[in-house]
This record gives structure tokens, C-alpha cells and sequence, in this order.
């Protein structure tokens, strides 16, 4: 069904590999519309539950935009360029259901961008991260001025964007770039191990910590809606309230006995 991209699913955990290992997994525009495709599927697949999202081979998560797709492009083209990798990671961002980013390898430019999408990241020791946009006389179209900032601080973002310097897996860590590196073997096994406890949880609930933490890192009014994330975290928190799932958690607390979620 995608040309560019493998998907599983198992055991509610949908397994995205981004497969253009001769190409270092670059993000060309067939790679764009399959994960936009993936993601509605993702949205609509009650099955379902998680996402994770790789890199197929041992070398590369995804190390850049496609580079070759940047030759001859006007002003406008460009833009439309930046604003369709942009539209396609929002999506990501703003999904209900948790996406992760399981980074086996080099993480560049759109590739950082990607992972930095998600709502969080592992990574394997011999990843690298990096925004070398500057080496092209350019600079991160996919939202990477952003997040990258939201992240790792001010003056890293600022340093690393520069210098196109990369960093390995070790300082990924002490930034907070990513939350657990592991080696090579493990880390689709570490990745599902998380998922597997947050699929444990109610699900609407899980989808409320996604909105509002995402509210509280973009200052973006029209993303918001105008509302602070106080404001938005008391409305997550009244939905949560009236679900069945809410009661169910409370109930099984006090019998003393393991909580069966429906994400209803
Ligand atoms: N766009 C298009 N093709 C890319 C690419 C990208 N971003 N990154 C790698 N490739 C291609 C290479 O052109 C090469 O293709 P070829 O075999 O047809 O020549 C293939 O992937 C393998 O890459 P190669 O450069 O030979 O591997 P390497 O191990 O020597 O170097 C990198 C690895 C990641 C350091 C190097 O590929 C690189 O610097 N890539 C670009 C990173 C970048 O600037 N990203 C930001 C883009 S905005």
C-alpha cells in the first residue's frame, strides 16, 4: 500500500519505518504523503493504540529533507515546501494517540525535525542529531527553529543551528533531546516496553497530556486557540472527569484492584 514507508501493527503498537535505506531514508515528497496517509490511518484505526516511528537499515533514521527535490525552486515553491513538511509534523504533534520517535541512526535537518515532531524519542547509541541546514545555505524549513529551541534552550539551539555541529547519542541525553539511549539491538524492544505501559492507561486521558503539554510549549496563538494551557489544562481535566474511564480508575483504586480502561 506505501511505497515508501513499511507499517505493522502489534499488539496495538503501529511500527511507521520511514524505508529509503539507499537514500538514508531522505524525506522526499512521495515520503510526506505517505505519512500523511499513515497518520490518518493512525487516527482512524481504533486497533490502533501507538505509534512508533524509524528508519529502516542500521545507518540512518532519516538524514534530511531530499535534497535533490531543492534544485530550481522559486521563493513561493519553497515556502509551499516548508509549509507541507511543517503541516505533515503538526500532524503528528497533535495526534491523540502517543507517537514516538525510535531514532536508529543519523537524525539531520528534516530528519531532527521529524523526531522533534514526536512526542518524545529514543534513540540507539550510534544516533546523531543534528540541523546542518547552514551547510546548504539554508535553514530548518520543518519547524526545527522551533522545537528544537522549545527542547534544548536558547543558546544550544542557537549553537548547534550555527554550526551545523552534530551531536551523538550520549549529549542527545544530557540536552534532553532524547529521554533513553540504548544500544542498536534493543531499541524497538525499549520503545514498545514504554508503549506497552502507556497503553496500559485510560486512553482519553493520555490523549488530554498530549493537548495540553503541547499548549504549553507553543506560543502560537491560532495552534492555542488563544487559551494559556492553565486555561486549557482546567478543560482537559473536566473532560477527563465525565469519562467512563475517569470513574473506572477511581472505582479500581479503591477495590484495590487493576484498573480496566475503554477509552470511553
Ligand atoms: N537528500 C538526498 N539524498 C541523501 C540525503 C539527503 N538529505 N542524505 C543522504 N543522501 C543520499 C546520498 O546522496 C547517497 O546517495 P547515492 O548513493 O545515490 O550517492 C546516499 O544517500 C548515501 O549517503 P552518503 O552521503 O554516501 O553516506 P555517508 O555515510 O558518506 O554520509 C551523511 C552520511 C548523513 C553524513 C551524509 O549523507 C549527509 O551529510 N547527508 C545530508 C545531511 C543534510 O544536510 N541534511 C539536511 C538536509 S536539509
Amino acid at each position: 500500500m506505501y511505497t515508501t514507508l513499511l507499517t505493522q501493527l502489534d499488539n496495538g503498537i503501529f511500527t511507521i519505518t520511514i524505508n529509503r535505506p539507499d537514500k538514508l531514508n531522505a524525506l522526499n515528497s512521495t515520503v510526506f504523503n505517505e505519512l500523511d496517509q499513515a497518520l490518518n490511518e493512525v487516527a482512524s484505526n481504533a486497533e490502533i493504540k501507538t505509534v512508533i516511528i524509524t528508519g529502516a537499515g542500521p545507518k540512518a533514521f532519516v538524514a534530511g529533507a531530499d535534497i535533490t527535490e531543492f534544485g530550481g525552486l522559486n521563493k513561493e515553491q519553497a515556502m509551499a515546501l516548508a509549509k507541507r513538511g511543517q503541516d505533515v509534523f503538526f500532524k503528528i504533534e497533535n495526534s491523540k494517540k502517543p507517537i514516538v520517535a525510535a531514532v536508529n541512526g543519523f537524525a539531520l535537518g528534516g530528519g531532527c525535525e521529524l523526531a522533534m515532531a514526536c512526542h518524545f524519542r529514543l534513540c540507539s547509541e550510534n544516533a546523531k542529531f543534528g540541523q546542518p541546514e547552514v551547510n546548504l545555505g539554508l535553514i530548518p524549513g520543518y519547524g526545527g527553529t522551533q522545537r528544537l529551541t522549545q527542547l534544548i534552550g536558547k543558546g544550544k539551539s542557537m549553537e548547534l543551528q550555527m554550526t551545523a555541529n552534530l551531536v551523538d547519542a550520549r549529549e542527545a541525553l544530557q540536552l534532553g533531546l532524547v529521554n533513553h539511549v540504548t544500544p542498536a539491538e534493543n531499541l524497538l524492544e525499549k520503545t514498545k516496553e514504554i508503549l506497552t505501559v502507556i497503553q496500559s492507561k485510560a486512553p482519553i486521558a493520555i490523549g488530554k497530556v498530549i493537548e495540553c503539554v503541547n499548549v504549553a510549549v507553543v506560543s502560537d496563538s491560532a495552534y492555542t486557540n488563544g487559551k494559556s494551557g492553565y486555561d486549557k489544562e482546567i478543560e482537559a481535566f473536566g473532560d477527563c472527569f465525565v469519562t467512563e474511564d475517569m470513574k473506572e480508575g477511581t472505582s479500581a483504586f479503591l477495590e484495590k484492584r487493576k484498573a480496566e480502561f475503554k477509552g470511553r
